[in-house]
């Protein structure tokens, strides 16, 4: 049994006040089925950090510099991520990809310095509206999957990585992905991973992500292939983050 994880992506939004209150509430909580992760904007990293306290809510970072230290300029480091508390990061999330040119191999190299540096990547992956009406939404998500899968350290990697599916068109958009379809492509995924190593497909988490809410929440979540959620903007409002939480475990 995978133990099912909710993410939540505040992307940039928010304020001081806001980071605080949306902690405190989530912290406070009973949240025992699920792992829950708060993925805050990085200035807000520390204070919610310091929070969260002993609490069963874990801290992630929204990217990650591939590179280790040194001259790159408004970039944080893994180091830096898990120095201030962070035991996640998402990695290669569509809109870094689109807004921000993140290529595969980017992405890759990403993957594997959040992984060295003791962070559990939640690695993004997802086709855009044109390429699943153009059907290629098996070679775009294979495509994005084989720069990791093609990692000298995969072996390593594979145990602990947290995939997200996220199909670009359902992304802060109202329109989910179906029940139906998110689990095609899980089951795809899972398929793809096992052909690597078996024991790691079944133990992986795999996300979906795109306009999850508490009320399309049980019907992805009882999919066979479909361990937790991605949240962007239902995470920004404590009640259904914490109601998506609860349909999940
Ligand atoms: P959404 O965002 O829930 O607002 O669609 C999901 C994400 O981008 O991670």
């Amino acid at each position: 049994m995978r133990r099912p994880l909710v993410a939540g992506n505040w992307k940039m939004n928010g304020s001081r006040v806001v980071a605080e209150q949306l902690t405190d509430e989530i912290s406070a909580a009973v949240l025992p089925g699920c792992d829950v992760v708060l993925c805050p904007p990085v200035p807000y990293l520390s204070i919610v950090s310091s929070r969260i306290g002993a609490a069963a809510v874990s801290l992630g970072g929204q990217d990650c510099s591939e590179h280790e230290n040194g001259a790159y300029t408004g970039e944080t480091a893994v180091s830096m991520l898990a120095d201030i508390g962070c035991r996640y990061v998402i990695v290669g999330h569509s809109e870094r990809r689109q807004n921000f040119g993140e290529t595969d191999t980017r992405v890759a190299a990403k993957v594997a310095a959040a992984h060295s540096g003791g962070l559990v990547p939640i690695l993004c992956l997802g086709e855009s509206l044109a390429e699943r009406q153009a059907q290629e939404t098996e070679m775009v998500v294979g495509r994005q999957l084989d720069a990791i899968l093609g990692l000298p350290e995969i072996a390593s990697i594979l145990p602990d990585l947290v995939i997200a599916y996220e199909p670009v068109w359902a992304i802060g958009t109202g329109e989910s992905a179906t029940p139906e379809q998110a689990e095609q492509v899980h089951a795809w995924i899972r398929e793809r991973i096992a052909s690597h190593d078996s024991g790691a497909a079944e133990r992986i988490r795999l996300l979906y992500g795109g306009s999850v809410k508490p009320d399309n929440a049980a019907a992805l979540f009882a999919m066979p292939d479909i361990d937790g959620g991605l949240i962007g903007g239902a995470s920004l409002a404590a009640d259904s983050f914490i109601a998506i939480c609860r349909v999940a475990g």
